[in-house]
C-alpha cells in the first residue's frame, strides 16, 4: 500500500507510522505535516530505513492536500490542532486545520477516488454525568462544548456528508484519551510523569474529579489498521481499551509508580466548560471487525513512564508548564 499520513509527525500519527511499518515493511508512507509546535521529528528517529517520505505541508492549503494525495491508495489523517486549552485561547488554527483541512483533503478523495479514514475524538459527543453508568456509543448525539471538539465534530459531519452525497470510500473512528511515548509535554500524563520525577508542582484542574477513558496509543493503532483494512464505507467507529479513570487517580498511580508523594499535587482553577466525564461503548469495532485492545492500563503506565525517564533530558527542554 502507498499510504498518506497527515499528522504523522506528532503523538498518535508518529506511533502509528512506527505500527505500520512494523508490521508492513514494504508499503509507503508518505507522512504531510505543517511541523507546528506539537510535531517532533525525534519522533520518527530511524524510520528512513523503510519507503518513507517527510513533506512540510499545510492541509489547510487545498493545492497541497491534492499534490500528495495523487497516487497514493488511502489517507488517514491524524493532522488536527489538538490541545483543547489552546483552543480556548484561539480557535482560529483550530478551524483551518481541523475544518478546512478535512474539507480539503475530502475534495481530493474525491477527485482521486481513494479510501480515507478520519481520526476524531470522543470529545464530539459532549460531557456524560459524573456518577452514572452512560457511556458513548456511534448513535449518540453530537454535543462537542469547547472550540477543539467543535471543528472534530464540524469535520465529521463533513465526512458523513461525503459519503452521502458523493458515496466516498471513507470512515471515521472516534477514540478516547490515549497515551503512550511521544505525548507532547502539554497533556495531561506526560506532564505529570516529568513533573513528578523533578518533584515540581503537578497542576489539576478544579477538583481532578474528570473521568476519561484511557487508551494506550499502540491499541489505538492496531484498531486503525484495522479500520483502514475491513471498515465499511460510511460506518463510524467508536475505539476504547475499558480503562475509566478519575484524572486524580491517573495522577496518584503515576506518583506511587515513581514513589512520590502526593503532597506535589496542584489544584488550580478549572478548564472554562471543562467536560466531567467521557467513556466509550466499544462493543461495534468489537463485534464487526474483531478488534481487542491488548495493553492494561498498568502496563502503558509503565511503558509510558519509562519512555519520559530514558528521554527526561529531551522532554525538560521542551516542557511547557
Ligand atoms: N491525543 C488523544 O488523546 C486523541 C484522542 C482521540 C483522537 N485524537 C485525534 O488524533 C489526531 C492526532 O492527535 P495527536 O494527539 O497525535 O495530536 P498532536 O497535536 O500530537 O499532533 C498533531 C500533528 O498534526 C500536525 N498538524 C497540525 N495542523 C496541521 C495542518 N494544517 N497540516 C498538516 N499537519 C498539521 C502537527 O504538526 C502535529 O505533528 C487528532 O486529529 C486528534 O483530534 C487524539
Amino acid at each position: 500500500m502507498r499510504l498518506l499520513v497527515t499528522g504523522g509527525l506528532g503523538f498518535i500519527g508518529s506511533n502509528f507510522i512506527k505500527y505500520w511499518f512494523k508490521k508492513h515493511s514494504r508499503d509507503t508512507i508518505i507522512n504531510l505535516d505543517k511541523v507546528t509546535y506539537a510535531a517532533d521529528k525525534r519522533n520518527l528517529v530511524g524510520i528512513e530505513k523503510y519507503n518513507y517520505t517527510f513533506i512540510k505541508g499545510d492541509i489547510s492549503n487545498p493545492k497541497t492536500a491534492l499534490t500528495y494525495s495523487k497516487d497514493v491508495d488511502a489517507i488517514i489523517n491524524f493532522a488536527a490542532e489538538s490541545h483543547v486549552d489552546n483552543s480556548i485561547l484561539n480557535s482560529s488554527n483550530f478551524v483551518r486545520s481541523n475544518i478546512i483541512g478535512v474539507h480539503n483533503l475530502l475534495e481530493a478523495v474525491r477527485k482521486y477516488e481513494i479510501r480515507f479514514h478520519q481520526v476524531s475524538t470522543d470529545e464530539v459527543y459532549g460531557s456524560l454525568p459524573l456518577n452514572s453508568k452512560l457511556k458513548f456509543n456511534e448513535k449518540s448525539k453530537y454535543n462537542p462544548r469547547n472550540p477543539y471538539s467543535a471543528t472534530k465534530a464540524a469535520a465529521d459531519h463533513l465526512v458523513n456528508a461525503y459519503f452521502n452525497t458523493y458515496k466516498l470510500p471513507v470512515t471515521i473512528s472516534n477514540c478516547s484519551n490515549n497515551y503512550g511515548p511521544n505525548q507532547h509535554p502539554e497533556k495531561l500524563i506526560p506532564k505529570t510523569i516529568i513533573n513528578a520525577i523533578k518533584e515540581m508542582p503537578i497542576p489539576v484542574y478544579g477538583n481532578g474529579l474528570q473521568v476519561r477513558d484511557w487508551i494506550y496509543v499502540e491499541d489505538h493503532c492496531s484498531a486503525l489498521e484495522i479500520i483502514l483494512k475491513k471498515g465499511e464505507y460510511g460506518e463510524t467507529y467508536l475505539i476504547s481499551a475499558n480503562n475509566e479513570k478519575r484524572n486524580i487517580d491517573v495522577i496518584k498511580s503515576i506518583l506511587k509508580e515513581l514513589n512520590k508523594s502526593e503532597k506535589l499535587i496542584d489544584f488550580v482553577n478549572d478548564r472554562p466548560g471543562h467536560d466531567v466525564r467521557y467513556v466509550i461503548d466499544a462493543r461495534k469495532i468489537i463485534r464487526e471487525l474483531d478488534w481487542r485492545s491488548k495493553i492494561t492500563f498498568d502496563e502503558g503506565l509503565r511503558l509510558t513512564i519509562n519512555h519520559y525517564l530514558k528521554n527526561l533530558d529531551y522532554y525538560n527542554k521542551k516542557m511547557v508548564i
